[in-house]
């Protein structure tokens, strides 16, 4: 039921959220001419996430050890590429206020580390042996790296095409 206010009219309902002073400033600043560094780098950790995967599968298929060493660098480097475009992601997240109060850019964040999470386990399993390490374990955890790398990116675009946060106002 609608509250209503002394006159019996229906009330209207402010959300606290948005009526906080710059809701509406949502542009990103850690920028290059106006293009977000974040948006910029998140391809290489999403690309270097698949072909560890894609590598896995090749050293299954032929068992040549060279696919398991090229799946232990792509691991190494898809986890560094990540942290680095974490660290842009969240020094957005903190400095601009309407991207700080909004809760689906703090679901984006935790996506985010557990994928972190995830490929740095990916990465540190292999260190103690990259050729032991694919089968089963190795491949698994890159199976389900490429799962949640896909949702943090599709969740990414949302918050990009959905709630235009980092984009410009335009005129
Ligand atoms: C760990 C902390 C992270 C935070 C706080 C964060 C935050 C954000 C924010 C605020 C945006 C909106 C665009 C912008 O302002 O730049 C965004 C977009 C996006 N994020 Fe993250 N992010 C993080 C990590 C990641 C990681 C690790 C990935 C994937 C490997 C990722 C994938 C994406 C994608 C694909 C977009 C959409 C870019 C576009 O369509 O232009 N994020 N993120």
């Amino acid at each position: 039921m609608t509250p209503k206010n002394n006159k019996n009219e229906p009330e209207e309902l402010i959300d606290p959220i948005s009526e906080r002073p710059g809701f509406h400033e949502t542009e990103s600043r850690i920028a290059v001419f106006g293009h977000p560094i974040h948006a910029m780098s998140v391809a290489f950790p999403v690309a270097l996430t698949f072909c560890v995967l894609g590598a896995d599968a090749l050293y299954w298929w032929t068992g040549d050890v060279f696919w398991a060493r090229a799946a232990l660098w792509a691991a190494g480097t898809g986890f560094m590429f990540g942290m680095l475009a974490g660290l842009s992601g969240t020094a957005e997240l903190l400095l601009v206020s309407g991207i700080r109060s909004r809760a689906p850019a703090w679901t984006h964040f935790i996506i985010a580390v557990t994928l972190l999470a995830l490929l740095g386990a990916n990465w540190g399993y292999r260190l103690y042996g990259y050729e032991q390490a694919v089968l089963p374990y190795g491949i698994l955890l890159s199976g389900l790296c490429v799962l949640v790398v896909s949702f943090t990116g599709w969740h990414g675009g949302k918050l990009v095409f959905d709630y235009r946060l980092g984009t410009s106002k335009g005129n």
